[in-house]
């Protein structure tokens, strides 16, 4: 499976932050924001991806996160002229996704907790798979309606009378029938290729699988000054506690395999120093204690 972080958009919500650097280059807590959904990407075993955004933020992306090598992943660039909608992505994207399954991401989605994504990402084989995730909030986003079997019945994008509280977070896997769905969708209303009509298709073909994100699941949404702020509140919260790191590309790539100890060590020595540094010193110190006693 190969995975898209979707990393464009206007960001006019975060004006004047998001004048000279994109919203997904802004700090939530101690990285910037496109560090969370990359790390979900990696730790659910993705390898290849394909990053788009802006031609104006593009170089930027590039000099923050390079080909990839470095953490034993391969990172693609790819340009979206306009902010043309989510669903836009598989097209520019095509020949990155070739005859492969992909997942695609938003470069402003913070997800922590649980393991409901590993199952995801390993079980699909056919159609496609999305979450839902209870809010409070549901019209600012798609909204997916549940049967009392668990079934999804509908999916609405942004409705004023929302059936559910059940929003769909951005995250999203897909067979490679996505390309072709995605190439015979007509612009909404707003003028953008959704996401939601892609996932209605899907649900219309009997391909759509829904899975509910269950309590002690987070997702933040850093798109606005007050979201971006409390999903720094967040991660600095359980960073401190729990002596843990969320969104860590190098310790995700660290424990899928992509990078060995001393690669990462490596890495590590080149750092200034600073916190980050020091965590993944002492990743690396616990890797290799762990690997002496196997
Ligand atoms: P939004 O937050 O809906 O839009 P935005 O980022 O342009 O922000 P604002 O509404 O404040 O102007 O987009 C969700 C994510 O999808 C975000 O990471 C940007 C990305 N995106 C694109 O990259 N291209 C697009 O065409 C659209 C619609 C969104």
């Amino acid at each position: 499976m190969k995975g898209i972080i979707l990393a464009g958009g206007t960001g006019s919500r975060l004006f004047p932050l998001t004048l000279v650097a994109s919203k997904q280059l802004q700090p939530v807590y101690d990285k910037p924001m496109v560090y969370y959904p990359l790390a979900t990407l990696i730790e659910n075993g993705i390898r290849e991806l394909c990053l788009i955004s802006t031609p104006q933020d593009l170089p930027r992306f590039q000099q923050l996160l390079g080909d990839g090598t470095a953490w034993g992943i391969s990172i693609e660039y790819r340009e979206q002229a306009r902010p043309a909608g989510i669903a836009q992505a598989f097209l520019i994207a095509d020949s990155f996704i070739g005859n492969d399954s992909v997942a695609l991401i938003l470069g402003d989605n913070v997800f922590y907790g649980g393991d409901e994504f590993h199952g995801a990402f390993a079980e699909l084989e056919k159609g496609a798979v999305i979450f839902g995730c209870h809010v409070n909030d549901p019209e600012r986003y798609g909204v997916v309606e549940f049967d009392g079997a668990g079934r999804a019945l509908s999916i609405q994008e942004k409705p004023a009378q929302p059936r559910s509280n059940y929003a769909v977070p951005g995250l999203y896997l897909y067979d490679n029938q996505v390309v072709g769905i995605a190439r015979n969708l007509k612009p909404s209303a707003r003028g953008e290729l959704e996401i939601t009509d892609v996932n209605v298709e899907y649900l219309r073909r009997g391909e759509l699988r829904v899975r509910r994100l269950n309590r002690g699941f987070a997702w933040l949404d850093a798109g606005t000054s007050s979201s971006l702020h409390e999903a720094s509140a967040y991660v600095q919260t359980i960073e401190k506690r729990q002596g843990i790191k969320i969104g860590c590309p190098e310790e995700a790539a660290l424990l899928r395999g992509f990078l060995d100890i001393a690669a990462l060590a490596m890495l590590v020595e080149k750092m200034p120093n600073c916190e980050y540094r020091q965590y993944l010193f002492d990743v690396v110190g616990e890797a290799r204690r762990l690997e002496k006693e196997r």
